[in-house]
């Protein structure tokens, strides 16, 4: 596995003359830490358990981590803080791309209580970093190497995102996976250089509607994360995040119902203690992904085991990528 990179402060350096952007720290809320829980309002005035455990020394705004999975560790309680990501797929020139995150800003820039994190082509990467810089907002890619450099025309490197502020990828999209033939081990090695650069992994999983008909939906998840996952240590799995995407609810207007997205994602977190132990496996936050909007957005976030969303089509519009982001400060 390459080794970790230095961490570096975000800015800009100004050396020889050429304007070098170095990525920022990654907040150290990830994993999730113990500590006191306190109470705190969210927005829609329900006071919620919550407790800011931020790193001292980190630029991040305080988390406030919220879905309890009961796990008590003496006075102190797991508590997962949940993540929406906008994946944007091949959508968006950079100008509209600009428009869409200025639109997002006046609602998103200090929001609290939820990671959200936009995921735009590599094209406007960079452009969209520039506009959320500073704010709660998080830049992630869709996709990345392996490799650090060297002959694979089209591909983009750990190394190339963190240099545009990246702090997210997702990685083994269902539509990476059929259309671009990924394969598990290929998942594999871009989790562990994802770790490895300091890149918080969104390990996409899930199953198709041949495969859940034809009972099989558990052993496509078992094979998927744990190839997916293999020989990744404890304390990096932690930090890492997987999002339960069923294919046949992606881009298909169907949704999982919510008792079969936590059926989904009760599984996968069985698998991931099975990996790991309890706590570890407690720590990990699992999105939910598949025709996810305004209006099942909250019964979705509901759920004990579900930590967010991974957003397709509803993120491409600012109002209903809002809705959806509030609508998981209400589901707590
Ligand atoms: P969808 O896509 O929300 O449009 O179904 C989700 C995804 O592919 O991540």
């Amino acid at each position: 596995m390459p080794g970790k990179q230095a961490p570096a402060k975000r800015g800009a350096s100004h050396a020889d003359g050429v304007v070098k952007f170095l990525p920022a720290p990654l907040c150290g809320v990830y994993p999730a830490k113990e500590g006191p829980v306190i109470q705190e309002p969210c927005s829609c005035n329900a006071a919620k358990p919550a407790r800011a455990a931020c790193r001292p020394g980190n630029d991040c705004a305080p988390a406030i981590l919220q879905k309890s999975n009961g796990l008590e560790n003496g006075l102190n309680t797991i508590m997962r803080k949940p993540i929406i990501a906008g994946n944007w797929k091949m959508n968006k020139t950079v100008s509209e791309a600009v428009d869409f995150v200025e639109a997002i800003k006046r609602d998103l820039a200090d929001i609290k209580g939820v990671d959200v994190v936009v995921c735009p082509p590599f094209t406007a990467l960079q452009a969209v970093g520039n506009v959320i810089a500073g704010t709660a907002i998080g830049l992630g890619a869709q996709n990345m190497h392996w490799e650090k450099s060297g002959a694979f025309t089209g591909a983009v490197s750990a190394g190339m995102l963190r240099e545009l502020y990246c702090h997210y990828v997702i990685i083994g999209h269902s539509e990476r996976r059929s259309l671009f033939g990924e394969t598990d081990s290929d998942v594999n090695r871009k989790v562990k250089t994802a770790l490895a650069s300091n890149l918080l992994p969104i390990v996409c999983v899930g199953e198709t509607l041949k495969q859940r008909k034809a009972g099989k939906t558990e052993s496509v998840l078992k094979t998927q994360i744990e190839k997916g996952l293999k020989n990744i240590e404890k304390k990096e799995l932690k930090s890492l995040i997987t999002a339960y995407e069923p294919i046949w609810a992606i881009g298909t207007g169907v949704t999982a119902t919510p008792d079969q997205a936590q059926q989904g994602h009760q599984f996968i977190r069985g698998l991931l203690k099975g990996m790991s132990d309890e706590k570890t496996s407690q720590s990990i936050r699992i999105q939910y992904g598949g025709s996810v909007k305004p209006e099942n957005a909250g019964e979705l976030f509901q759920q004990p085991d579900i930590d967010g969303g991974l957003i397709g089509g509803a993120s491409l519009d600012a109002d209903s990528f809002v809705r959806i982001v509030k609508s998981v400060l209400c589901a707590g």
